[in-house]
């Protein structure tokens, strides 16, 4: 980033940001492109090493402060004990975390299924409404939050994984236009596949075409951040998105859903 863009985007959506979901893959990425951008961090996921070892490599790497919390973000109210009992308000919160389990809706148990909606709907929509309160009253501020192309269209084997993007996508869209009255900016990024840990847990063989890193992904959400309501990240994904959402019946679009996502495990 230059500097000028580096200092609008400090004043904007500094000093301080929230990643929730950090430890690996995209939110770490957004980790680094915060602290490159100069933001302080507060990072939040589960595996305290993970985080903690991140932490030290940033504030190595950047002139930023690093504070990272172990939570699970399926519990929304210790989410929000963290996020008011912290000692700084925020400019910024990215919500990358999701759970994705693999397998047909009938094969998923109840557990899980409540889990999804807790860690994917739930909390970042409660932790939307918490941390955009802050920003309204400060007349400034920026809110992220992770949706996919998934959530575009029905999606066989990852069905309430994608309606949950769907439900983050439409949100980020409808308070883009809700916030704008107090400069506050909202963005949906609907990724394609990103090479990250989980991806590859889950994927077999070789990459998708399209895919993407976790640091391509992050830097043109971030660059997006004030420009619209969606970003869809690298130029395949967003030709695919535009032949199998304008051009392609609903059937065909849900069928090439089902072409790849049939042998994710
Ligand atoms: N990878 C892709 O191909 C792809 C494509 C489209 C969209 N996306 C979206 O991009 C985002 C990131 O994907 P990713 O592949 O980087 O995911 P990932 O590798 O599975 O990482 C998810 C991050 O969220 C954290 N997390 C997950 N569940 C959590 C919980 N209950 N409490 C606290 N932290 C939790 C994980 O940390 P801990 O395990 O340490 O808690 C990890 O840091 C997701 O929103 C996903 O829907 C990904």
């Amino acid at each position: 980033m230059n500097k000028n863009s580096t200092a609008d985007f400090k004043v904007k959506y500094g000093p301080w940001a929230l990643v929730a979901g950090a430890s690996e893959g995209l939110g770490a990425a957004f980790a680094r492109a915060l602290a490159d951008r100069g933001l302080n961090l507060l990072l939040l996921a589960r595996r305290l090493n993970k985080l903690e070892v991140l932490a030290m490599e940033l504030k190595a790497d950047y002139p930023v402060e690093v504070e990272v919390l172990s939570v699970d973000l399926s519990d929304f109210d210790v989410v929000k004990k963290a996020v008011t009992g912290f000692k700084e308000s925020f400019g910024l919160l990215v919500y990358n975390a999701a759970f994705a389990p693999i397998g047909y809706m009938e094969n998923i148990d109840e557990e899980n299924l409540g889990r999804i909606v807790d860690v994917n709907i739930r909390t970042p929509l409660l932790l939307t409404k918490l941390m955009s309160s802050a920003m309204i009253a400060n007349r400034r501020g920026g809110i992220v939050l992770m949706s996919s192309l998934a959530g575009a269209q029905g999606s066989p084997k990852i069905a309430t994984y994608a309606a949950s993007k769907a439900f983050n996508r439409i949100l980020a869209e409808g308070i883009w236009k809700e916030l704008e009255k107090h400069q506050i900016d909202v963005l949906a990024s609907c990724a394609g596949a990103i090479s990250t840990p989980g991806f590859k847990k889950a994927s077999t063989g070789s990459d998708a075409p399209g895919t993407l890193t976790a640091r391509e992904v992050a830097e043109e959400t971030l660059n997006a951040l004030g420009k619209g309501p969606t970003i869809i990240p690298g130029f395949t994904n967003k030709l695919a998105h535009f032949f199998m959402n304008r051009i392609f019946p609903r059937k065909w679009a849900i069928s090439i859903m089902n072409k790849n996502t049939k042998d994710l495990s």
